[in-house]
């Protein structure tokens, strides 16, 4: 099928899904026309493009086996005429329950034809030198994967002539989906004193929510725990303070150690 243009858009506040996406492309032998990073509330709040005669790589992370929900407010506004998606979600090695049915179903709410879907696996958001949860992945099997998952999706088109030739496409996941799960504001992250006023934590972060009038404290309002900031700060002054999400991490790190593989679903015809 003669595609014109591949495109490439994700949230991905701790760079584990733009990471798998980008080898996607690369696998897929096609460098991206755009590629938008909707991670930053600015991009966000850009109106989004109609799609047409093209394919887009789509990519978050699941949060509480979900779409975060700043990410699924996106991409549901997007709109597309005859243009195929391959949505992707990155999981932190526990579960990703319905997120990847949400964005297969998000996606042709807005007129994309899914071809293809995967989950692959990046470290856990709540990962630390203490709590170790599926630390440093994607690794090299992983990106070995993501980029056959391209190749085989460069095949599939070559061997179509159009979207309407293209079958269903069934991944895991139930509908109604899971609730989400609401959780208050909550005041996780100390800054210590190795703070040196870089300011690197403020773009990392994608809700606005770093004070830097107030020693760069967290609002926790806004505050979404991607942890991007804290993986980002080059002083590791941002830590998380004992809590119930450290339990969490802790919890994470003790019952999902056993290493869990991509997955890949390809449309039927
Ligand atoms: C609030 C929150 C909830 C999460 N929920 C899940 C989950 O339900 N299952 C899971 O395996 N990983 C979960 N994760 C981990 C992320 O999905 C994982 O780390 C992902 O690779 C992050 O993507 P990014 O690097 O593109 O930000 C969660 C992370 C956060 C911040
Ligand atoms: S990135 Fe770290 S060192 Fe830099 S301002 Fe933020 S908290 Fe301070
Ligand atoms: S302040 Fe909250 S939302 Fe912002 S980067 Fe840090 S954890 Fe994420």
């Amino acid at each position: 099928m003669n595609i014109q243009n591949i495109h490439l858009m994700y949230f991905s506040p701790t760079q584990t899904t733009r990471c798998i996406l980008e080898e996607i492309a690369r696998g897929m032998g096609r460098a991206a026309a755009t590629v938008t990073d909707i991670t930053q509330p600015e991009i966000r709040s850009r109106k989004p493009t109609v799609f047409e005669s093209d394919l887009v790589l789509m990519g978050a992370p699941v949060y509480s086996g979900r779409l975060p929900k700043d990410a699924a407010r996106y991409f549901s506004r997007l709109s597309a005429r005859g243009a195929l998606a391959v949505p992707v979600v990155l999981y932190g090695n526990r579960a990703y329950e319905d997120a990847l049915l949400e964005f297969k179903n998000t996606a042709q709410a807005c007129g994309f034809v899914s071809l293809a879907a995967g989950a692959f696996i990046g470290e856990h958001s709540f990962s630390s030198k203490e709590y170790n949860i599926a630390q440093n992945r994607p690794d090299k099997a992983d990106l070995d994967k993501a980029f056959a998952f391209g190749q085989k999706i460069a095949g599939l088109l070559e061997s179509i002539q159009a979207p309407g030739e293209i079958g269903p496409l069934t991944v895991p996941g139930q509908f109604p989906y899971k609730e989400a799960v609401a959780r208050g504001p909550m005041d996780f992250i100390q800054v210590t004193e190795d703070c040196d006023g870089c300011g690197v934590c403020i773009p990392a972060c994608p809700a606005n929510a770093i004070d830097e009038a107030n020693r760069y404290a967290t609002r926790p309002e806004g505050c979404i725990y991607c942890c991007a900031c804290i993986k980002a700060c080059p002083q590791g002054a941002r830590i998380m303070k004992e809590g119930p999400l450290k339990g969490i991490a802790k919890m994470l790190s003790e019952s999902f150690s056993a290493r869990k593989e991509p997955e890949t679903f390809f449309a039927g015809r």
